[in-house]
């Protein structure tokens, strides 16, 4: 886990193996501390280094070995009493309504990727811009007590609402605006470029949260074709695969959003799923399904190692993401849900 101190005194040229024209091309390839090293994808590496992808690997490897002697990270092995007390210690952070918090046994997770999955409209954004101001509570409230990251694929980002949620929830609006890094990605390779030089940015802003809205947007427009749909998955892997690290060594929480994909070949139960295929699916720790219903929505936790299997009705006010009001004739189990 991220000890600020121990990192700041590491050198790339501390890495064994790794010489002064090594470490030279690194820099020059963005990847300034040991950390980013770290963190580092091989087959990025090795074309920014112009080795092989063994070689690149090997560097990673010994970048990751140093930080772990360090105390930096975790040793490779621990025993489960151990990963146990780690877990304790994570950080937590709330959506902004106590029935999805509860969902989520407490909260979204640092060291961990989140995703919410739904069709237009279904609240994903409305959870982005919720985040952007609940995060930044102190622990005590239920935040990560540091700032945002937020990359804005789709240019639906409005200031305005945040504006909105903070005061609603009696926040200082000017404080919570100014703690939110914004940061707009044009086409996929923009944001390929983000995600590599994320390590920085999170050192720089202070960061506890990292919010893409959405991850698969631009790479699902730009690749469109059958035929590019192989290179389309191995570079939203090449980002999956690098954010799973990066939640990991800096102790961020990152939430991404993803759009669903209709399959008309189901005949029982809902024929949408997440786009993406495999790739999103498998690097995310927990996916969230947002759905419509009447004016509220249901959130159902899909696929994760430990959590119940049920799902949550919330809604969207001034507030951002809300728990139904404890008075309203809606207030009812989502089991419910199919009488409207
Ligand atoms: N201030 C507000 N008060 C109440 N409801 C709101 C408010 N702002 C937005 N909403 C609700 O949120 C909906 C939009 O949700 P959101 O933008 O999160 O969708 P999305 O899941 O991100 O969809 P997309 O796939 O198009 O990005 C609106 O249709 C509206 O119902
Ligand atoms: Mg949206």
């Amino acid at each position: 886990m991220t000890n600020s101190r121990n990192v700041a005194e590491l050198e790339i040229e501390d890495i064994e193996g790794v010489g002064p024209t090594t470490a030279r091309k690194m820099k020059e390839a963005g990847i300034s501390s040991v950390m980013e090293l770290a963190t580092a994808v091989p087959e990025e590496l090795s074309s920014d280094l112009g080795g092989s992808k063994e070689t690149a690997a090997t560097f990673i490897m010994a970048a990751q070995k140093l930080l772990r002697e360090s105390g930096v990270l975790d040793n490779e092995f621990t025993t489960a009493d151990i990963e146990l007390e780690k877990r304790k210690s994570l950080l937590r952070c709330s959506t902004g309504a106590k029935a999805l918090d509860e969902l989520l046994l407490g909260g979204i997770e640092t060291q961990a990727i989140t995703e919410f999955y739904g069709e237009f409209g279904s609240g994903k954004s409305q959870i982005c811009h919720t985040l952007c101001v609940t995060s930044q509570q102190p622990a005590e409230e239920g935040g990560l007590g540091a700032g945002v990251i937020l990359i804005d694929t789709e240019g639906t980002f409005r200031p305005e609402r945040v504006d909105q949620i903070a005061r609603a929830r009696g926040f200082d609006s000017d404080e919570t605006l100014k703690g939110i890094a914004i940061c707009k990605a044009y086409n996929s390779s923009h944001l390929e470029l983000i995600v590599k030089s994320m390590g920085k940015y999170i050192e720089d802003f202070k960061a506890k949260m990292i919010i893409i809205d959405s991850i698969i947007s631009l790479h699902r427009a730009e690749f469109a074709g059958r035929g590019t749909l192989a290179d389309r998955q191995q570079r939203l892997n090449g980002i999956m695969h690098k954010l799973v690290r990066i939640a990991e060594i800096y102790n961020v929480a990152i939430v991404v959003t993803n759009q669903v994909q209709s399959t008309p070949d189901t005949f029982f139960g809902d024929p949408t799923k997440p786009a993406g295929g495999n790739v999103i699916g498998h690097a995310s720790t927990y996916r969230i399904y947002l759905r419509k219903a009447g004016g509220d929505r249901i959130a159902k936790i899909i696929d994760s190692p430990y959590h119940p299997y049920e799902d949550v009705r919330i809604t969207v006010n001034e507030k951002g993401i809300d728990d139904i009001a404890e008075d309203s004739p809606k207030k009812k189990s989502a089991k419910d849900k199919d009488s409207d």
